[in-house]
């Protein structure tokens, strides 16, 4: 298997563990018996948390896997997915329940209860079935973290359309390849968002990404930030408001199969082309809403829930929308950046709305750590009762200050394992059953099974390292990648083909008990602050720049972000090296790279290099170049085509800096 970067290498040596209190165990959701009773009958497991859900028609069949790796789940059932987070909610009583404690980020609140939530999704359906949205169309979604995300997401899940959120960050030219690969009919911003107590256009970036966009019939904008000179395309673009307010807040769901797709979500590969993951209805919901309540210990109208990921994410999508309304959450959506107006933001928001269930990221862990303990300490967060984190691995340190500053040493913590792919969480330990382990997600929850395996895909023992892999299907997985059939095969399905074993892209190990810890990507895949970029997407912005010849990229451990993106690139022979070395140059590119893709893939280093360290059959070897970006000394050279190279890149970033 790959190298594994250094910071991982403290994971393997850790050794304390955190048993569950008794009083927590006594009422935990969650029971030591289930792994047990999954294992027995995995089917029979699924079914009864499909139960949860509200069917108009029940299944007849629980799998059907005969089209491997095409699974169906809960095959001739029926439902609607916006009336099980909603609407039957209202029904049962829980209409006066705060669904949504909105904090805007100039410090505007709204509360949202479940019943204004269904008149509110009610009257979006009806203003969407007004434009002529039916389904199976595809809605895409660029907003920040306001409620009309939310309700936008709902209002296409009830008209069984599907949506394709795509994160705010994003770039006008990663919006359009998404917007054109769903071939998308309806488009919905904002004219604006705060950021860092700042208004910032959004619509602006929109009508660059959609100019002659051929599939966009309508484009619906919320009102936010009020600018003034919002840009308008008369006939294409309609307020949001102007068009759902005189809509009729009465909308009768329909029960869409259980196959129904829900919606596409894109991710990076390892390829420059993102890929439009599919998910569907009825197996997604089921396990959405039974690990947010299994892992979170979610106890609905007592507790106060807060994720704060983004909705452009799959963790917005699986546990902040479908999840926790489908258990009556009620939950804070919070809209801005964690240091505004202060670094206390969130602990301020936890006291205000007594949080007991906060779930995060190891990256903002981190940044509160630098941040220092004394801030949180200056805020009640007695009301805490769970903490959870997911996105990368979390490395001990983080997880003990977390445990100790933010859970007062009482909450249990739940490192949770899952990706885009698998739709739900998959590993994790269970509030109230597992003794934690700083720095492992420990086990598949009950119903899923995963393994390390090694280059054959035969299970490596105790103690042994390898591959991730889940070798048996489960509710909330991808039904396939959005118009590509081949590329989902090939992509988790070939690796292990023979096992039929999909293939996660995790190195992984077990620990001498049989635990399961993560150590980040064996692909060509970075992970920065948890979000999921390609090193071939930014070595392809970066050759789009008329001055670079080439382009390696590689992420190289850092102390905030997990990895940060750091870039070799090798310039046009016209190109004084000289000019190009100097700061501004190197500003531009990294400029360059953001406007390509968005800020989050601007790399955090650039160097400008002779060569690149490429093997005999030209392959890049991104290795050689960690080793440089980490300041490592540099492992084995004896694949390259040219050993020379190395030394090359060594002395002439020496004398270059
Ligand atoms: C990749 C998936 C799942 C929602 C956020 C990211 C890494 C995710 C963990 C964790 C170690 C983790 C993996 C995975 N990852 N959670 N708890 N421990 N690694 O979703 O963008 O689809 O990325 O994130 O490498 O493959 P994603």
């Amino acid at each position: 298997m790959t190298e594994q970067s250094p910071a991982l290498d403290n994971l393997l040596t850790e050794s304390r563990t955190f048993p569950p209190s008794e009083a927590f165990a006594a009422k935990a959701n969650a029971t030591a018996d289930s792994y047990a009773e999954a294992n027995e009958d995995r089917e029979a497991f699924w079914a009864r948390q499909a139960e949860r859900l509200h069917w108009d028609t029940k299944w007849s069949q629980v799998l059907d896997w005969s089209d491997a790796p095409f699974a169906k789940w809960f095959v001739g059932g029926k439902l609607n997915v916006a009336y099980n987070c909603v609407d039957r909610h209202v029904e049962a009583g829980h209409g006066d329940q705060v669904a949504i404690h909105w904090v805007g980020e100039p410090g505007d609140t709204r509360d949202i209860t479940y019943a204004e939530l269904q008149r509110e999704v009610s009257r979006a359906a009806n203003g969407l079935i007004s434009l002529g949205v039916t389904a199976r169309d595809r809605v895409a979604i660029q907003l920040q973290m306001i409620p009309e995300a939310i309700i936008a997401m709902l209002a296409c899940a009830r008209i069984g359309a599907m949506h394709s959120v795509v994160f705010g960050g994003f770039s006008p030219s990663a919006l359009r390849q998404r917007v054109d690969d769903a071939q998308a009919k309806i488009v919905i911003t904002s004219d604006g968002q705060y950021r860092r107590g700042k208004a910032a256009p959004m619509k602006a970036n929109v009508d660059e990404a959609l100019a002659g966009a051929e599939s966009v019939e309508k484009v619906l904008v919320v009102r936010r930030t009020g600018e003034d000179d919002v840009p308008w395309n008369n006939g294409r673009d309609l307020w949001w408001h102007e068009l759902v307010e005189a809509q009729s807040d009465q909308h009768t769901p329909e029960a869409f199969d259980s196959e129904h797709p829900l919606y596409i979500l894109y991710t990076s590969g390892t390829t420059g082309k993102p890929k439009g993951i599919l998910h569907t209805s009825g197996g997604y919901l089921t396990q959405a809403a039974y690990t947010h309540h299994a892992v979170f210990d979610h106890k609905p109208g007592e507790d106060v829930y807060w994720c704060t990921a983004d909705i452009g994410w799959v963790t917005g999508h699986s546990y902040i929308v479908y999840g926790p309304l489908a258990n009556r959450v009620t939950q804070v959506v919070y809209e801005g950046t964690p240091n505004t107006p202060h670094e206390g933001r969130h602990w301020e928001i936890i006291q205000t709305y007594k949080v007991s269930l906060y779930y995060t990221a190891p990256t903002l862990i981190r940044t509160f750590m630098k941040w220092g303990a004394d801030i949180p300490a200056k805020y009640d967060l007695s009301s805490l009762r769970v903490l959870g984190s997911v996105g990368e691995p979390i490395n001990p340190e983080a997880w003990m200050w977390y445990r100790e500053h933010i859970g007062g040493n009482r909450c249990p913590i739940v490192d949770t394992w899952w990706q885009t792919e698998t739709g739900s969480i998959m590993i994790s330990p269970l509030p109230g059953v597992t003794h934690t382990k700083p720095g492992s997600a420990q086990r598949p929850l009950p119903g899923i099974s995963a393994k390390v395996v090694d280059d054959a895909g035969n299970e490596v023992g105790k103690g042994g390292g390898g591959y991730l892999v889940l070798d048996k299907p489960w509710p909330g997985m991808l039904r396939g990648i959005w118009g590509d059939d081949e590329r989902y095969r090939e992509t988790y399905w070939s690796r292990f083909s023979e096992q039929g074993y999909y293939f996660a892209g995790d190195g992984a190990k077990y620990d001498a008990d049989g635990d399961v810890w993560l150590l980040g990507r064996v692909d060509d895949v970075m992970n920065v602050s948890g979000h999921r970029i390609s090193t071939t997407e930014v070595e392809s912005a970066l050759v789009s720049h008329p001055t670079v010849a080439e382009a390696a990229v590689v992420g190289a451990t850092d102390p905030t972000t997990g990895q940060g993106i750091v870039a070799f690139v090798i310039l046009r022979g016209d190109v004084a090296e000289d000019q190009a070395r100097g700061d501004a140059a190197i500003q531009e590119l990294r400029n360059h790279v953001s406007k390509e893709i968005g800020p989050i893939a601007k790399p955090r280093q650039i160097m400008v290099v002779p060569e690149l360290p490429k093997t005999r059959s030209g392959k890049i070897m991104r290795r050689l170049l960690r080793d440089v970006a980490e300041n490592r000394e540099i492992g084995d050279v004896t694949t390259l085509a040219d050993s020379s190279v190395m030394d090359l890149i060594s002395s002439g970033l020496k004398s270059g800096s």
